[in-house]
């Protein structure tokens, strides 16, 4: 089988390239070419820095595990929650199929079932994929809209919940699907329409929480903020008695459009499913090379880990890092996303200050790296203490949101800790 995709970016929907995928038996492979328009185009810019600007079809070398596609492109596919609804609803659909007698082909999804399974008024960043009939995929059903409004959340998470409890009926699976999908991550959520009209995430509370994660990650949120940090807009919205933590989508500016994102992993081309570790310095140098405001995004990214110190947001992953284009191949940090207070972890980073301090999450390891970053030792204290005095808020900031003591308490342990005495010891000091 052989399909060539038309790659467009944004809203107006400018070609940039093609996708040609390939499958022969359990064999499949993926190749990007940019279109010659875009190559001649004064505004045009590498969809990476492993995309580089030239004629003729790019083959992207998968990893074991990886996705099949070159990072840009793999950045908009569905992973974890996603596929797993995905995966239910195709299982159902043929089972429907077999009970009413049709002849099922054998044929198992392959890797761009799942890349344009994702709707694409929600797929995440500028880049839209149009199949051979000239369709966006994937556009739902004419009688069906995209993403659903606010009002619809509780639909929309008790078929994720089904989901999650195995319990899912043919509707809620057609109820969810492009919508339960549209973006990565293994925690369920969906695509929903805020009430001022405005693309959201909602992240719902999962069968499996043993705490209120979906408050922590609005609480996180909210100190991020106030620690000075860019961060995406988060409120907490009661579903029916459910906490879900509903979030702006950052790639959807005010004045429309669509921004192109990458993750922090398709920046520094590496795929994370190989188990090799990478640190905060390798996005300070890809920042110095195509940064839009390099120091001041070093500057943010040192206050990011401080705070990630601080309030023990332990899954910082080459994932929750992202990039929104600027101008002709310039990026900035995206603001921060999926920062959780983790209690009961370890208290070591997914991605490493720097290769000489490992994975611990120390204070004095990123004091260590304030030189590299350019940041003198003032200016790392006066961020130190923004970020200290804000995180030290924490119960008032549940607190305003509605949470209790008794919730908050289960917080406890991510934001009491040694780092925080060190860290005050410093600032006071
Ligand atoms: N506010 C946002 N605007 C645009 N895209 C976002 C936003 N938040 C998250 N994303 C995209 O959606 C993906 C999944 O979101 P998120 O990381 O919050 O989910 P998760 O299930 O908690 O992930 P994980 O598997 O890391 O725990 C992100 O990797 C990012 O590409
Ligand atoms: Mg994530």
């Amino acid at each position: 089988m052989r399909r060539v995709l038309d790659v467009f970016l944004g809203e107006t929907a400018r070609q940039v390239g093609t996708l040609r995928f390939e499958a022969q038996g359990a064999r499949q492979s993926a190749g990007f070419e940019y279109h010659p328009d875009w190559l001649a185009a004064a505004d045009r810019f590498a969809l990476e820095p492993g995309l580089p600007l030239v004629s003729g079809m790019q083959f992207h070398q998968q990893a074991r595990d990886g996705s099949l596609f070159h990072g840009a492109i793999a950045d908009t596919e569905p992973d974890g929650w996603g596929r797993k609804v995905i995966l239910r609803d195709y299982a159902k659909q043929r089972q429907r199929a077999r009970e009413e007698g049709a002849a099922i082909e054998p044929h198992a999804l392959n890797h761009l079932d799942f890349l344009l399974a994702v709707d694409d008024t929600s797929r995440v960043g500028a880049l839209r994929f149009r199949d051979e009939n000239g369709i966006f995929q994937r556009t739902p059903e004419p009688d069906r809209r995209t993403a659903p409004p606010l009002i619809e959340l509780s639909l929309l998470l008790n078929a994720s919940r089904a989901v999650e409890l195995h319990t899912e009926t043919a509707a809620d699976l057609a109820y969810l699907r492009g919508r339960g999908t549209p973006l990565g991550g293994l925690r369920p959520k969906c695509t929903v329409i805020d009430k001022d009209g405005r693309l959201s995430i909602g992240k719902f509370p999962s069968v499996q929480d043993d705490r209120p994660v979906t408050k922590g990650e609005v609480l996180a949120l909210l100190l991020a903020k106030e620690s000075g940090i860019n961060a995406a807009e988060a409120r907490l919205v009661d579903s029916d008695g459910s906490p879900v933590a509903l979030i702006r989508r950052f790639d959807r500016p005010d004045d429309g459009g669509r921004l192109m994102y990458i993750s922090a992993a398709t920046m520094l081309g590496v795929d994370t499913s190989d188990g090799t570790e990478h640190s905060y310095t390798e996005i300070v140098d890809a920042l110095r090379q195509h940064g839009s405001q390099p120091q001041t995004d070093i500057e943010e990214l040192w206050r990011r880990i401080a705070f990630s110190i601080l309030i023990t947001n332990v899954d910082d992953h080459l994932h929750n890092h992202g990039f929104l284009h600027t101008q002709l191949g310039q990026w900035t940090l995206a603001p921060a996303f999926d920062v959780n207070p983790f209690p009961e972890r370890v208290r070591e980073l997914k991605t490493w200050i720097s290769e000489d301090t490992g994975p611990e999450a120390s204070i004095e390891a990123l004091m260590s790296v304030a030189p590299y970053f350019r940041i003198d030792r003032d200016a790392a204290i006066r961020i130190l203490t923004e970020v200290e005095r804000a995180t030290n808020r924490w119960r008032q900031v549940g607190h305003s949101f509605g949470m209790s003591n008794r919730e908050l308490d289960q917080f406890f342990d991510a934001f009491e800790h040694r780092e925080r005495q060190i860290a005050s010891a410093l600032i006071n000091g």
